[in-house]
């Protein structure tokens, strides 16, 4: 965990304060190539922060506003939706896409048609097609062209995942959770997911782009549902040695990576979304899987940049099966790294929650 910038003499106080911190981040992490790669991502972020923002470090008060959360505990995740959440309702578009997609039979025409019928979604398609994610060499202009050179599938997922992330925008009561925030952790999910399938040689990878951005709606769920809550399970999640997972668990019995898994299911999108989203967080649910497990580590390599919620300082245990079971060499993940933050910008830019 060395220099920020090679050419700058770092402040020696603030980068001790930053090695503790991010001592206590990976405490939970045996040493080993790939952990010690993100935690010298890591130090950087965390050493700026430190220097531009030293107040994002200090401990927060509780805010005044939000009352003590009832201490009702659900039955189980769908009861915590039938009594607790009202989920917004897909819109025609998204529907549509996903019978598109469902139905065999259906043709690039036939999804250009759909798509043409939201102009915010082309106008998100069209420049997530020009965009660094991609390297086509001309300009994509129509929905058409897109379909075409993205393909079937590819266009498909990427109208879904844009459409669904369009649904939570709102800004949360008592805003425990930053939408901001949610939104880039969700993207450079998705952005690393995409790169880390590329690297290991899958099909369809814009797909693992979708699961990175629908991997944490179950927390958005559950933060928008109840500020109390929401403000109970940053405070336990802050307590020494928890992640938010662990406060989740002892709160509500699940976490929300299953919570993101039955609503997915509920919404009858495609198996390998459900399966990323409720695995996520368990390595135990993702190790026989490889398309989960990339989403499993994007998520960890996003909070590891910098791209995390701010709901917890510890950034969970990455499973070396997992790791394994993807088969890259630690060195590819570094290949990968410092090409994703543009396109992170690029993206959030483009699909900007505000
Ligand atoms: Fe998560």
């Amino acid at each position: 965990m060395q220099d920020v910038d090679k050419t700058k003499t770092l402040n020696p106080q603030i980068k001790e304060a930053a090695i503790r911190y991010v001592k206590r981040m990976y405490q939970n992490n045996r040493d080993s190539d790939i952990m010690r790669v993100l935690k010298k991502e890591s130090f950087k972020h965390v050493y700026k922060k430190m220097v531009v923002d030293p107040d994002e470090f200090k401990v927060k008060p509780r805010p005044a506003d939000i009352g003590a959360w009832n201490g009702r505990k659900p039955e189980s995740p769908k009861d915590f939706l039938k009594s607790k959440v009202v989920l917004p309702s897909l819109p025609q578009v998204l529907i549509e896409i996903q019978k598109i997609i469902q139905d065999p039979g259906s043709s690039a025409d036939d999804l250009a048609r759909v798509l043409n019928k939201d102009p915010k979604l082309v106008a998100s398609i069209l420049r997530l097609s020009n965009s660094a994610m991609y390297s086509f060499r001309t300009e994509v202009d129509t929905t058409s062209r897109a379909v075409a050179l993205l393909g079937f599938k590819q266009a498909s997922s990427l109208a879904l995942g844009t459409v669904s992330l369009s649904l939570f925008k709102r800004s949360m009561k008592g805003a425990v959770l930053h939408v901001e925030k949610f939104w880039k952790h969700c993207i450079a999910c998705g952005v690393i997911a995409q790169a880390i399938a590329e690297a290991a040689g899958c099909e369809n990878v814009e797909r693992f782009f979708v699961a990175g951005m629908l991997h944490d709606i179950g927390l958005y769920v559950i933060f928008e549902s109840d500020a109390s809550l929401a403000q109970e399970l940053v405070d336990l999640a802050g307590k020494e040695g928890n992640c938010l997972c662990d406060a989740e668990m002892e709160l509500l019995g699940f976490d929300h990576a299953t919570l993101g898994g039955v609503i997915l299911k509920d919404w009858s999108f495609p198996t390998m979304l459900v399966r990323s989203t409720a695995g996520h967080h368990d390595p135990s649910k993702v190790v026989d899987d490889p398309d989960s497990g990339i989403v499993y580590i994007a998520e960890f390599i996003a909070q590891a940049l910098g791209y995390d919620l701010g709901l917890s300082l510890i950034v969970g245990t990455l499973n070396d099966e997992i790791i394994e079971s993807i088969g890259l060499p630690p060195e590819r993940y570094v290949e990968i790294l410092p090409s994703v933050h543009k396109i992170i910008d690029e993206i959030f830019e483009i699909l900007n929650p505000s």
